[in-house]
């Protein structure tokens, strides 16, 4: 959804933008692009590999894009340690990149055998499969009924404990065939093991928690008039932001929401690019008022 997140941002000249997704650079070279000659943009990933192909990619760009090994989240810390006070738009493209899907060694594909790790920084924390080692069955079951809303989630969480306790669960073949298994005659139009994997990567990344603090701390740094661009995949997501947007929404003096309905892609992106299909945009805008560290 660049060409929405672009209207939506309107870059200019001499500003400051953060892209806290950087991941393939869509989005941070479109604002770039879009502001020329002399607007910054400081990206952020967590994914450190993803920071090395940003920096080869928009080294172009030299003085004006500051690539940096973080999480949106500690926006706070990450830009007071630019010196930066205020932007002048962000955006956020949740979720993971199909660079990170398409990467056997990354373990988030149910269709590509690999170690089950589905950690965006994958330098640090734990991988899904020691976080499934240690996790319990009330726990499992509540992560796959909240963040996978899966109907047999009781079941499916002894299942698969039984078969990583037994030694069957090692990569994310043996997952998703134990999925698929118990899945039997359950089955949907979806791959069993869709709802599964998505669980387990919101949990393993704490990508929920991550989109509450991104969202506490990113409206802080917009300057009056400068906006923030939500592009949600899933409805848990897109539920968050705009609760988040219309709590901020109340105060009318300081915060306007300008989608009160999610912007989706155009038919022609979601026929170039079919995982556009679920992408859902919100966009808040902060009003002329008390910006950050002023008294309100
Ligand atoms: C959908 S991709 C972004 C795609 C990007 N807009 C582009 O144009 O290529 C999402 C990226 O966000 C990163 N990510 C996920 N959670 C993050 C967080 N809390 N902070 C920073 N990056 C995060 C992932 O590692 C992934 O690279």
């Amino acid at each position: 959804m660049v060409q929405e997140m672009l209207h939506a941002t309107q870059p200019r000249t001499a500003g400051v933008y953060l892209d806290g997704t950087l991941g393939a650079c869509g989005y941070a070279e479109a604002i770039l692009n879009a502001s020329c000659p002399d607007s910054i943009v400081v990206g952020l990933d967590l994914d450190p590999q993803a920071i090395c192909r940003a920096q080869k990619r928009l080294d172009k760009y030299g003085d004006r894009f500051r690539a940096i090994h973080g999480g949106f989240h500690h926006t706070r810390s990450i830009l007071e340690a630019q010196s930066i006070t205020a932007i002048d738009g962000a955006v956020l493209d949740l979720g993971l990149s199909s660079d990170q899907l398409e990467s056997p060694e990354r373990g988030f594909s149910f269709r590509l055998q690999g170690p089950l790790d589905m950690r965006f920084d994958n330098t640090s924390g734990d991988t899904a499969l020691s976080y499934l080692e240690v996790i319990s069955t009330n726990k499992l079951e509540e992560i796959l009924a909240t963040y996978g809303q899966e109907r047999y989630c009781k079941k499916l969480a002894r299942v698969m404990l039984d078969a990583l306790n037994r030694g069957d669960i090692v990569t994310t073949n043996d997952l998703a065939q134990v999925v698929s298994s118990f899945m039997g005659k359950r089955r949907g139009r979806i791959h069993p093991a869709t709802r599964t994997f998505q669980a387990l990567r919101i949990a393993v990344n704490r990508e929920m928690e991550n989109l509450a603090e991104g969202l506490e701390q990113i409206p802080e740094f917009l300057q009056p008039g400068a906006r923030l661009c939500v592009v949600s995949y899933h409805s848990l997501e897109d539920r968050q932001v705009k609760i988040s947007f219309r709590q901020r929404g109340t105060d009318r003096e300081r915060w306007k929401v300008i989608t009160p309905r999610p912007l989706r892609p155009s038919p022609g992106e979601v026929r170039e690019n079919p995982r556009a299909r679920s992408a859902v945009m919100r966009v808040l805008e902060a009003s002329a008022g008390p910006m950050r560290g002023e008294a309100l």
